[in-house]
């Protein structure tokens, strides 16, 4: 009997239990007080206070499945690894065992409960790195070769493999572009004070008999578990997170987490014995749907077939999370609008034609993860009435919009843009349907006119906008609340017409456009200005509270509001009762009292677009 996917999925939290984890549920796949994804990417995301010291009301040892969603593949997607949607399993020691127990555990848990061959069964460590001050990681190495050993592996360790091939090793060093994790990725592109930390992945052998290496543009290169042909396939890392990013590098944290997070689609489908994830039972249901519904078979029509059943189900669990996104032409609204058209792109080319197609794709899903993520049967209606909406508005442009591609030998960046502009076709569907005529698209220009008519546009709304906070440190979080003040401020000198259009935060400085039409005289920004000075003097505490979006409507609190349906939001206040200075929809983070701030000075101010203006200012 083939293991199901459920119970795959219940065995690894049941494992990780029996060794002294408390099973904590998935967060929201939308993140709160963090911008720095769109969607939670990593089951450590929602984690991070506590990876830095802070304690977890449930303990020191935690594992879920998270939901997760990760948006720079969604080109990707159509191969046999990659899913825009993906669960985690994750476990986490908030400085309690460290590589050890993660070690010995997650191969047992691999070999004993998911009876995978040991033997197919690879590992990576970090090489280390000077630069950095993180040397080559043998503690982990020498844990490795017992390991292996237990499963009657004798390991062998080998340096450059991206050079000389395997080599019969078992064991792999390799850069930090391979074996360092954290959310931003190398050491180098971590921000200051983001967390992460060298680490061990698992790689499975789908098997040289499949020809994978011999087929790909890897050819001429020797193969190796990180090449990435296809033959290995990553399917756990174990992330030893102990450091943090400071000024001239990195600082130990005051305790030693793990880290280990393993895509429940891949090892569903090395259980399951395919060799590609969408030939699992995660996808089964939804392919019958897409063959029903078109008449076509999935095995003639794979890559179509792929992006369909991935994009619809993303789609699905975005909307019908608890703080559910709809389509729109902003942020995390503007990828659920893209994966949604994309799909019905390629519904159209397998020839499905029926109207309201999508919403029924969405009740598999919400069969499919009844017991586990209730939440998308509970919001079926919701989810199945965007879908719909979505759907409507898509299918009138795109018939006129793929005859107006038609006419086109070559597109240029304009014609993208009314593509986009006039029939609402995402860049990425422009470009394959480009690919699929052999003709070329200029990206670039297509992109400078997006900014173009953006820059033109930007009176309305603040969405387009690289908006929020570079990362959570202190600074940062000092400017951001000072941005607050500084709105109010802005609102006191020039009026109740002001409003923010964007912001963008980092430890330096605060970056802020409001609407405006003139340029602010000297006057009234040392107006705003002793405003924000006489507030951080008073020292007034900063605080929220939790309530349904109808109510912060009612008391005035600002924000940009994105589409969020009956869930509380977060306001944040700035001085108690008849001191109330600055009441705003936001998630945070910010400091506790303004007394902290230091001094607040405007540097420059001046226009951004028409009827905005921007100011730079800082804390000295
Ligand atoms: N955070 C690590 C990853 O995403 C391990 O969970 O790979």
């Amino acid at each position: 009997m083939v293991m199901t996917s459920s119970e795959l999925r219940r065995k690894y939290l049941d494992f990780f239990k029996k060794n002294g984890h408390e099973i904590i549920p998935s967060a929201s796949l939308i993140p709160e007080n963090d911008s720095s994804t769109l969607f939670i990417s990593s089951g450590m995301q929602p984690l991070v206070p506590y990876l830095l010291g802070e304690k977890h009301p449930q303990g020191n040892r935690l594992a879920n499945s998270q939901k997760s969603l990760r948006t720079e593949d969604i080109d990707e997607v159509g191969d046999n690894l990659h899913t825009t949607f993906f669960e985690m399993l994750g476990n986490w020691s908030l400085g309690d065992y460290f590589k050890k127990e993660q070690l010995n555990w997650i191969f047992e848990f691999l070999v004993k409960d998911l009876e995978i061959d040991p033997k197919r069964l690879y590992s990576t460590v970090f090489r280390g790195e000077e630069k950095i001050g993180v040397s080559k990681d043998e503690e982990s190495v020498n844990i490795l070769k017992q390991v292996f050993k237990k499963y009657k592996i004798e390991a062998k360790d080998i340096d450059f493999p991206e050079e000389n091939g395997m080599q019969d090793g078992r064991i792999f060093y390799y850069s930090a572009r391979k074996c360092w994790w954290s959310k931003s990725g190398t050491p180098e592109k971590m921000p200051l004070s983001e967390i992460g930390g060298p680490d061990s992945e698992i790689f499975y052998d789908l098997g040289a008999e499949l020809k994978r290496h011999e087929n790909s543009e890897f050819r001429d290169l020797p193969c190796h578990v990180n090449c990435d042909c296809g033959r290995f396939v990553e399917i756990g890392n174990s992330v030893f997170i102990e450091y943090k990013k400071i000024e001239n590098g990195f600082k130990k944290l005051k305790q030693y987490n793990v880290d280990f997070g393993g895509g429940l689609e891949r090892l569903t489908m090395v259980v399951q014995g395919k060799n590609n994830v969408f030939e699992t039972d995660l996808f089964s249901d939804l392919i019958k749907k897409i063959e029903e519904l078109s008449g076509k078979k999935y095995e003639e029509n794979k890559n179509s077939f792929r992006i369909i059943v991935d994009h619809i189900r993303a789609a699905t669990f975005i909307i019908g999370d608890v703080r559910g996104i709809t389509p729109s032409n902003l942020g995390q609204g503007y990828i659920v609008r893209r994966l949604i058209r994309r799909a019905i792109r390629f519904g159209k080319k397998i020839g499905i034609g029926k109207d309201g197609w999508l919403k029924e794709v969405a009740e598999v899903v919400a069969i499919n993860y009844e017991d586990v993520y209730p939440e998308i049967k509970d919001n079926l209606d919701f989810i199945s009435a965007e879908l719909t909406k979505e759907e409507e508005k898509f299918i009138l442009t795109l018939e006129k919009g793929l005859k107006e591609f038609e006419k086109l030998n070559n597109v240029s960046g304009t014609d993208a843009f009314n593509l986009y502009q006039t029939y609402g076709f995402p860049i990425e569907i422009t470009a394959e349907l480009a690919k699929e005529k052999g003709i070329n698209v200029n990206v670039e220009e297509f992109r400078n006119e997006l900014e173009k008519h953006q820059e033109l546009s930007r009176t309305a709304s603040a969405g387009m906008f690289k908006g929020g906070l570079a990362d959570n440190s202190e600074a940062t979080t000092k400017l951001h609340t000072a941005a607050h003040l500084m709105l109010a401020g802005l609102r006191k000198v020039l009026g109740d017409e002001v409003y923010q259009k964007g912001s963008n935060i980092t430890a330096e400085r605060l970056r802020f456009d409001f609407s405006h039409k003139e340029k602010m005289t000297g006057e009234q920004l040392k107006d705003v200005e002793n405003f924000v000075n006489g507030i951080i003097e008073k020292d007034l505490p900063v605080w929220f509270e939790e309530m349904p979006l109808e109510k912060a409507k009612e008391i005035n609190a600002m924000g940009v509001f994105e589409s969020k349906y009956g869930q509380n939001v977060k306001v944040y206040f700035i001085g108690k009762g008849d001191k109330n200075v600055s009441r705003e929809i936001c998630g945070g983070p910010h400091v506790e009292h303004t007394g902290i701030l230091g001094k607040f000075k405007i540097l420059k101010e001046e226009s951004s677009s028409s009827g905005i203006r921007r100011i730079k200012a800082i804390l000295e």
